[in-house]
């Protein structure tokens, strides 16, 4: 799953959000209700029967009266990290959301304690290449203070530069957040796959910048099994997707940064960030490395080198010994998921649009069949992308009401 641009062939693609129309970092009982309720349903065999519910939503039914909000047990946070990601309609790697590895950093919200805990979260997310679904909750809002925000979409990206004739360099999906870490005093060296710094804000530091020490964070060089003419190309890519910009919403709480990560699947890297003629766009330059005749659409060349990048995606992957599935096993372990979610007698969002691989569709039973429509913002627990997000991630500083 990702955010709101990544996938072009979207049909309806759901606007962000908006912010809870509550005030902010208040819990609504309602929604806290809910969650515990839940909670306890699929939790009963650990002993959280309809007893325990009571008891519970009593506990917090006072602290919310009392203070506005509540704060999770481990466990409840546990659970609704994992459900979050269960929910998460556009991702096609749920077989596993039950072993997601929650940091619980509820204590931290002063920036540079932030940047430092995603750092730590990249060493040990990675484990020598066997990549750990990971996600840490810093501080959620609350009525005295909102939570720490981190501006980045993922805790890795490369920068994006418009030069002053218009020509671009690095990845053209975040020429805005480049700019905006420029405006704060970050010197981008200029180069095609500059990690960006971190941009993390709270009401009591304001906004800072972190560089990322480069030992965190772990790249593959792009090479190709056959065709050793793909190393000239230059490619890289990171080798953990994280995303670092959405709310995870549990039963009322809104944790404004909360990180997380699983690992990619190549057409991610191999069919579009490479790939999109707004981003890197190698396919042109690919090609004619290989020797495929470009000289017109017929020749399949686009798709032909589309395939080739893929393997080489794979393939450097494994030699780096780099976490990585394809689209063949993921669609499969899909359909696995889904088979599990209704044994289990739930339904399961998914979009179609996203859920479909960008490289050989139809050769993917994820394709050939429809997915029960769902209502986004019903479902909660929750990932939500919201409009400040969107802007900041784009470098524009949105204006605050209140
Ligand atoms: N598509 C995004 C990217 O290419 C990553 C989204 C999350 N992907 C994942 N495999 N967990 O960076």
């Amino acid at each position: 799953m990702s955010t709101d641009t990544d996938h072009a062939a979207a049909t309806a693609i759901p606007s962000p959000a908006p912010a809870p129309a509550a005030k902010r970092g208040v819990a609504d009982p309602d929604e806290a209700r809910e969650f515990l309720a839940g909670f306890h349903r699929e939790t009963a065999a650990a002993g959280r029967g309809e007893e325990a519910f009571e008891a519970r939503w009593r506990e917090v039914r006072t602290q919310i009266d009392r203070s506005g909000t509540y704060t999770h047990t481990l466990d409840e946070l546990t659970w609704g990290a994992r459900v979050a990601w269960r929910n998460s309609a556009r991702c096609i790697g749920r077989l596993y959301w039950n072993s997601l590895h929650i940091r619980d950093r509820r204590g931290m919200f002063r920036v540079g304690d932030v940047a430092a805990e995603c750092v730590e979260h990249l060493r040990s997310t990675w484990r020598g290449g066997r990549i750990r679904p990971t996600i840490t909750v810093f501080a959620p809002d609350t009525p005295d203070q909102a939570g720490p925000r981190i501006w980045n979409e993922q805790l890795v990206r490369y920068a994006g530069y418009v030069m002053p004739d218009g020509t671009r360099v690095g990845d053209g999906r975040t020429s805005g957040i480049t700019t905006y870490a420029r405006s704060l005093g970050w010197r981008g060296p200029g180069g095609r796959f500059d990690v960006l710094p971190l941009i993390v804000e709270h009401e009591r530091d304001g906004v800072r910048w972190f560089p990322l020490p480069r030992n965190a964070v772990h790249e593959v060089p792009i090479t190709h099994p056959e065709y050793p003419q793909v190393a000239e190309l230059d490619l890289r890519w990171h080798a953990v997707p994280a995303i670092a910009n959405m709310r995870l919403e549990i039963g009322g709480v809104t944790y404004g940064a909360a990180p997380f990560n699983g690992w990619y699947m190549q057409t991610e890297i191999g069919a579009r960030n490479l790939v999109d003629a707004d981003r890197y766009d190698v396919l042109p330059d690919l090609a004619r490395l290989l020797g495929l005749d470009t000289s017109s659409e017929r020749t399949l060349w686009r798709d032909r080198a589309l395939v080739e990048l893929n393997r080489a995606v794979l393939h450097s992957f494994d030699t780096a010994g780099a976490a990585i599935t394809d689209h063949h096993t993921e669609s499969e372990r899909f359909l696995r998921h889904l088979g599990r979610e209704e044994d289990a007698g739930r339904g399961c969002p998914a979009d179609w649009s996203w859920i479909v691989p960008p490289v050989s569709g139809g050769l993917t039973p994820v394709y050939h069949r429809y997915y029960d429509a769902y209502d986004e913002a019903e479902l909660r627990p929750a990932f939500v992308l919201d409009d400040e997000a969107v802007q900041r991630a784009r470098g524009e500083t949105p204006v605050r009401e209140g």
